[in-house]
């Protein structure tokens, strides 16, 4: 069983400055929740109730979020807003947080390293508040949980993305190992390609479920892409022992670390929630 997801949110979010010079990115709202808002939510609504939060420097805002503010609740009680705090007071009461920060900004793989403290020797995911992701029935966390309950490794989850895309993602390659197209083993993968260097178009988004061998790999994974200590580097150790699958998710997903995808993310909710 699942029961801890670890959330990586120490990076500087740069293209969004100057809005992440004081504000966390991953602090920055769709409507009115904070993208790590709806990130917990769909942790928890997958039967995780542990929290793991990679921070740094000037990342506070998040703790505080997921604290209740007893002073702000006695000024609106009893009002109309009274609701507005009721989902995220309802989070803070059935999730655990743990916090620890990431002090220098090598990578994510690093950052996934750092959170080993907070996980311990047993699977987990991990989850990048940023591709915010919606789906018509079960979220991609609980779709990739079932995934590992019958595989019992690592799962990435994947998406097609245009062939002049590839170099934003890790991309990889794999055989089919089932009948609806969806699952495949993990025969290779690169860090940001160019389309020439592409495998596939097949690129991989911010859900992991991860087993713990994960983190004696990354020790021994030296900075790849861009000096960073590359999560895909590790992953591809994994997937070179068979133990690596990649899944194609049900749903939709907004990049919302780049401008375009996050004012995408901002039409898509205000048109469901009949604003616009
Ligand atoms: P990004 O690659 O989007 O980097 O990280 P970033 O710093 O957040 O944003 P830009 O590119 O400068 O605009 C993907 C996720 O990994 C985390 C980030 O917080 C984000 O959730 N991350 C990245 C870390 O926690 N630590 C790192 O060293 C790098």
């Amino acid at each position: 069983m699942i029961k801890k997801c670890l959330f990586p949110a120490a990076g500087f979010g740069t293209r969004f400055l100057p809005a992440t010079k004081a504000v966390p990115k991953e602090m920055l709202p769709i409507l009115t929740k904070p993208l790590l808002q709806y990130a917990v939510e769909e942790a928890l609504d997958a039967g995780m109730s542990n929290m793991a939060i990679v921070t740094g420097k000037g990342k506070r805002a998040i703790e505080d979020h997921f604290d209740r503010n007893l002073e702000l609740e006695a000024q609106i009680q009893g009002t109309q807003k009274e609701v507005l705090l009721k989902e995220i007071n309802a989070v803070c009461n059935n999730a655990t947080f743990t916090y620890v920060r990431q002090k220098q900004m090598l990578g994510l793989g690093h950052a996934i390293l750092t959170g080993e403290p907070l996980i311990g020797n047993e699977p987990f995911a991990v989850h990048l508040a940023d591709d915010l992701c919606t789906s018509e029935k079960d979220s991609t966390l609980t779709q990739m949980i079932q995934v590992y309950n019958k595989y019992q490794c690592s799962i990435v989850a994947i998406e097609q993305v245009p062939m002049n895309q590839t170099h934003k993602y890790g991309v990889i390659a794999g055989d089919l190992i089932d009948n609806t197209n969806d699952t495949c083993r993990v025969t290779n993968m690169i860090e940001k390609p160019a389309p020439k260097e592409a495998p596939t178009n097949m690129a991989i988004i911010g859900r992991y479920i991860l087993t713990p061998d994960i983190f004696n790999i990354l020790k021994q994974t030296k900075p790849g892409k861009d000096g960073e200590i590359q999560i895909t580097d590790a992953l591809l150790t994994q997937a070179k022992q068979g133990s690596l699958i990649a899944y194609k998710f049900k749903g939709k997903r907004f990049d919302c670390g780049s401008i375009q995808g996050y004012v995408e993310a901002t039409n898509y909710f205000a048109k469901q929630q009949g604003i616009i």
